[in-house]
């Protein structure tokens, strides 16, 4: 995958924009361990397979679609998934034909990138949206929204904080022929709608371009020290 310009920053600046419950709040009740769930969605192509959670056996015998283009190779993209499928603080949701091996289109989620602050700090229960891609032919059937719905309506999530890092260099502007700013709203709304708010942040990647958009999604029992330790990060400072 492209890698962002350049790294992240340091020191402290306080930014009062998450709530943060009192210190002596209830660790969650939500689940340590993922449950695999599918769903099938009509589409006029073929009945299509949405499977969170997938197993990392599944995912590494789905062939990439060639038109998955976010990776060098699909073959990558699909080593990358398998990855993060086998990674107990990682999930994958993957899509496919009904009754054929084709990886179509996938959700990935991890902890966050350890060459930015936000993967550095290492906080337990901080994972990232790292990667959400329908293949060019499976475009414009709904199905983003549907795996990103079978993703995060999960009650895995209820004690996390998801970042996502959206940076303009990562989207595949020619094909839509959408300007950044366009494609910038469609994300938001892709995001929003599955209980992502944007934030700000000093992170000098998302400041690279002001297209760039930073969301989070604060799960409803997110313990306050993690909270806490996140709302630390947004602002480090020159
Ligand atoms: C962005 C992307 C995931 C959308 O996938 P998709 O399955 O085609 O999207 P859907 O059909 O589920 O549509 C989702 C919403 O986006 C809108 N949308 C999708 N493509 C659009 C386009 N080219 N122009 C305008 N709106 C578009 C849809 O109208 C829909 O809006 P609605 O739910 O309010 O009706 C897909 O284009 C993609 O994989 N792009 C390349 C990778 C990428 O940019 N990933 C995200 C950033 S890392």
């Amino acid at each position: 995958m492209r890698r962002p310009p350049f790294l992240a920053g340091a020191v402290h600046l306080v930014l009062a924009s998450i709530p943060v419950p009192p210190a002596d709040q209830q660790p969650s009740s939500a689940p340590p361990f993922a449950e695999p769930r599918t769903i099938v969605v009509p589409t006029p192509a073929a009945e299509v397979v949405i499977y969170a959670h997938a197993p990392p056996g599944l995912v590494a015998e789905l062939e990439a679609d060639p038109g998955l283009l976010a990776f060098s190779h699909p073959d990558v993209a699909r080593s990358y998934l398998s990855r993060i499928a086998a990674n107990p603080q990682g999930t994958v949701t993957a899509a496919y034909p009904r009754g054929r091996r084709l990886l179509l289109g996938y959700v990935g989620v991890l902890t966050p990138d350890p060459e930015l602050r936000w993967g550095m700090a290492k906080v337990p229960g901080l994972l990232e949206l790292a990667s959400i891609e329908l293949s060019r032919s499976w475009r414009g059937l709904g199905l983003s929204n549907h795996l990103l719905e079978l993703t995060f309506n999960d009650p895995w999530f209820e004690d996390k904080v998801v970042i996502s890092n959206k940076f303009v260099w990562h989207w595949d502007l020619e094909a839509t022929n959408l300007s950044k700013w366009k494609y910038r709203v469609v994300l938001r709304r892709l995001l929003h709608r599955v209980g992502f708010k944007e934030m700000l942040t000093d992170e000098p990647n998302i400041r690279w371009d002001p297209a760039n958009i930073f969301m989070v999604r604060v799960g409803p029992r997110a313990p306050g020290t993690l909270l806490r330790r996140f709302d630390e990060l947004l602002y480090l400072g020159p």
